[in-house]
């Protein structure tokens, strides 16, 4: 229990400081896929319970959602969840095939397939998700831990739902997108009335940060990811902002269009580990906030090179307020969980600022 010693007014501020660009007493750190298979805890449970059942059911994706809480001095909880889940209420077959991943038993592949697609009630959809919260939030709560609720962004669940799985050239999502516009226009208006839905409903249920995941809006080229993504992001952000909660805006590879991702108008932005964290910072302006941006596999590395990794995007970060540790990309099954201890407990040390206390 010793790690949960610390004040937690001064916990609680840490984060949601760090959020309104303001500095806290310490650099806030949280890993993306922080509750996963590489903790001993998560692959017991997940022996005795399929994935799906893990995500709809609130008691396990509360459990789930605490392990890495009680395991690690983390400033932030992320909802147990995926963001595939809410396409399986529009319709489409969503399995978690072991050792494959996730997948789409009837992708969609013409426009009869996007107009048989339902935008269902998230409340209906994602009724375990939504109690997770809940039960989470009392759990939390004493400790000053707030709780990210999140969601797929239209691109990335649209890429997903076209292709049916993982792509790596993305034929059949960027295929519809450029053949036929207005078609691609329908399917990401129904991502946009779903996934604004979803994360108003998270807010509701006491999620006190929301992150939108585009993990897969590097597949596009600057021009195309400003014609066809950035309207129906900015949609999804207008809507999770109006809930009054802070809105962190993540993807991979979109280091060639940072400014573009930035002018989606998220709270904060969280980078990849390819763009260096200060080049980052300055593109899109110092004044935002800013997340990342750890390579992920630094934390199978021994502590000496882990440390110089994470001192470096410190030093990058230069002290400067509206900085949130994360790694670049989730956290991989292989890490070591002492890497994970030792990094969220350096972080906190090398980042304390002498007499802000909040
Ligand atoms: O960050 C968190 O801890 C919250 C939970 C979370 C998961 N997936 C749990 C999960 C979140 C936010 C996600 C996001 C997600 N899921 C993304 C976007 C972010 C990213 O990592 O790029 C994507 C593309 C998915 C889809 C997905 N889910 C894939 C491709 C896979 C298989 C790959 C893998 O790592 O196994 C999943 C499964 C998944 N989602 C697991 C977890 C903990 C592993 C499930 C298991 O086998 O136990």
């Amino acid at each position: 229990m010793t790690h949960h010693s610390i004040d937690s007014a001064t916990r609680a501020g840490r984060f949601m400081t760090t959020l309104r660009g303001e500095r806290a007493d310490s650099t806030p750190i949280w890993l993306m896929r922080q509750a996963g298979r590489y903790m001993p805890e998560y692959r017991a449970l997940r022996e005795r319970h399929t994935m799906l059942e893990s995500i709809h059911s609130a008691e396990l994706s509360a459990e789930i959602t605490m392990q890495p809480i009680e395991a690690f001095d983390l400033d932030a909880a992320i909802i147990f969840s995926d963001i595939l889940p809410p396409l399986a209420g529009m319709g489409l077959d969503l399995e978690f095939i072991k050792g494959v991943g996730p997948r789409l038993g009837n992708p969609v592949r013409s426009r009869a397939d996007i107009d048989a697609l339902r935008t269902p009630p998230m409340e209906e959809v994602m009724a375990g998700t939504l109690g997770a919260i809940k039960m989470v939030r009392r759990e939390l709560n004493p400790r000053g831990i707030p709780l990210i609720g999140f969601s797929g962004a239209p691109f990335t669940l649209a890429s997903y739902a076209i292709e049916g799985g993982g792509s790596k050239s993305y034929v059949h999502a960027k295929g519809l997108m450029y053949s036929d516009p207005p078609s691609w226009d329908v399917l990401m208006s129904k991502l946009v009335t779903v996934v604004s839905d979803y994360l108003t409903a998270q807010a509701a249920a006491g999620a006190q940060v929301l992150q939108l995941f585009d993990s897969w809006a590097g597949a596009l080229g600057r021009l195309d990811y400003e014609r066809f993504v950035q309207p129906y992001t900015r949609q999804v952000l207008t809507a999770a902002l109006a809930t009054g909660v802070p809105v962190i805006h993540f993807s991979t590879g979109t280091g060639a269009y940072l400014e573009s991702i930035a002018a989606a108008a998220p709270t904060a932005v969280g980078v990849d580990f390819q763009t260096p964290l200060d080049e980052a910072w300055a593109r899109i302006g110092t004044d935002r906030v800013i997340m990342g941006n750890l390579d992920p596999v630094l934390l199978h590395a021994p502590w000496e090179v882990l440390k110089r990794g994470a001192d470096d995007v410190l030093a990058r970060a230069a002290g400067r307020a509206g900085h949130v540790f994360n790694v670049g990309h989730g956290i991989l099954p292989e890490t070591p969980v002492d890497n994970v201890r030792r990094l969220v407990d350096h972080v906190h040390a090398a980042s304390a600022r002498a007499g802000t206390s909040v």
